[in-house]
């Protein structure tokens, strides 16, 4: 037996992923979001590029693809959706703005399994490249908080924003991080003290108690924003409350990706233990631009759930997942497999959820499979109804028995 790849997982039952997929695009079509799908290969450079060489993800969490005699131009796995969604947007030469589009699929990253941290998981990608203002993020906030309330109807969670202002207030924030941290430099961990001088705003997500306790008096973005940038966080906020979208203001929120400025948000679940985000992003105005070597610039906004992660908030709950009731054909002997066939290929074209069973077991040992794979009718064929152009349904909820004529059947189950 070769075990299974570390960090990976098998969905050997698929119902509650794609009851979260299923819902998010049902919701997304009424915000005029279409689906889209990019490669699961890119060029590594597109990552380096937009989340930064200095960022976890590309220096320590990349899976670079082999190929052979191959060595210029490495690619990898891709880590995200974002950057891809953009080199897509750029690719295309989309002209229509908003594009306000969605995604699904496998992403890569060589982290440290462990509960809600896989090597290989699965996003929900939503962006709007071309949303332009403030108003644009509030509304975009509350279109998520409304879907895990109300469709996927999550109870303990809170929405958590953050506003790292316009690009030259994130370069003016971190010198002024910088210098914070050298007077503390002792006191901090090795982690921290890298990231000083190589992914400053990172530090303020370090996990480490002792970290956590210096931080306590770190200076915080919203503090240091130009008046541009301070009148819009302030609208963001109203905006938010004015669409009655609860938040807590979450000042050490910077995320670990270089292309966010201005908002950035996380939705986080005390029931997911250490991962608590479910789902996260922001504004990255600069994208575009860095992605089409300075051809466009367009502003954008977006963010990705973990599909894993909601997935673990919904495994207690009750959900009514409707799912279309099971028909089992049973033939009593060979005679009556075709017949059996014929019969079932009616009830397919009439869209019925149906089952043969043609493993020459007993009547008895056949229904105990019908009641076990959940049947709603079981449907005997013998020589008498074979004879008679019958089938004896049987009700497996009430037990309770009718021959129908074969050509009534579907009118009779459906
Ligand atoms: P991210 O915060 O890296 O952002 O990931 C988004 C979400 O993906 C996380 O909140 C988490 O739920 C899930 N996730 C991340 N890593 C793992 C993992 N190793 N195992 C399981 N789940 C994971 C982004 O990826 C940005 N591209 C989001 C975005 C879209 N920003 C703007 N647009």
């Amino acid at each position: 037996m070769v075990a299974k790849v570390k960090g990976t997982q098998d969905f050997v039952d698929l119902v509650l992923y794609n009851y979260i997929v299923n819902s998010a695009s049902k919701f997304l079509d009424e915000y005029n979001y279409k689906q889209i799908k990019t490669p699961i290969l890119e060029h590594l450079d597109l990552f380096k590029r937009s989340l930064g060489t200095t960022t976890d993800v590309v220096n320590k969490e990349m899976f670079i693809v082999q190929q052979e005699g191959e060595k210029k131009n490495p690619i990898c796995l891709r880590p995200e959706a974002t950057a891809a969604t953009v080199r897509a947007f750029v690719d295309n030469g989309i002209q229509n703005l908003p594009w306000k589009v969605f995604s699904t699929g496998p992403m890569f990253r060589y982290e440290r399994p462990q509960k809600g941290r896989y090597r290989q998981f699965h996003q929900l990608n939503i962006e709007s490249i071309g949303s332009e203002n403030v108003y644009q993020d509030a509304e975009f906030i509350k279109m998520l908080d409304k879907f895990f309330s109300s469709k996927l109807k999550l109870d303990n969670y809170a929405l958590q924003i953050n506003y790292l202002g316009s690009f030259e207030d994130r370069k003016n924030f971190s010198l002024i991080l910088k210098k914070f941290l050298e007077t503390v430099a002792s006191k901090i961990c090795k982690t921290c003290l890298e990231r000083k001088d190589t992914n400053t705003l990172r530090v303020l997500d370090c996990k480490n108690p002792d970290c956590q306790e210096v931080y306590v008096a770190a200076p915080k973005t919203i503090d240091h924003l130009s008046a541009e940038s301070a009148a819009e966080w302030q609208k963001l906020q109203e905006t938010l409350e004015l669409l009655s979208t609860s938040f807590i203001v979450n000042p050490k929120l910077v995320r670990g990706l270089d292309y966010y400025n201005k908002s950035v948000f996380e939705f986080v679940s005390s029931d997911l233990g250490a991962q608590s985000a479910f789902c996260a992003g922001g504004r990255y105005d600069a994208l575009v631009k860095e992605i089409s070597d300075g051809k466009q610039d367009v502003p954008a906004m977006g963010s990705a759930m973990g599909i894993e992660r909601l997935m673990l908030l919904l495994e207690n709950k009750e959900i009514l997942i409707e799912e279309k009731p099971l028909h089992v054909l049973l033939p009593v002997s060979e005679e009556q497999y075709v017949l059996a066939l014929l019969v079932a290929e009616e009830l397919h074209r009439a869209g019925l959820a149906t089952e043969v069973l043609l493993d020459g077991s007993s009547l008895k040992s056949m229904m105990r499979k019908a009641n076990k794979l959940g049947a709603k009718y079981s449907l005997i064929i013998g020589d008498e109804e074979q004879k008679n152009r019958t089938v004896l349904v049987k009700n497996m909820f009430n037990s309770q028995e009718d021959t129908i004529n074969q050509p009534k059947l579907v009118e009779f189950i459906s």
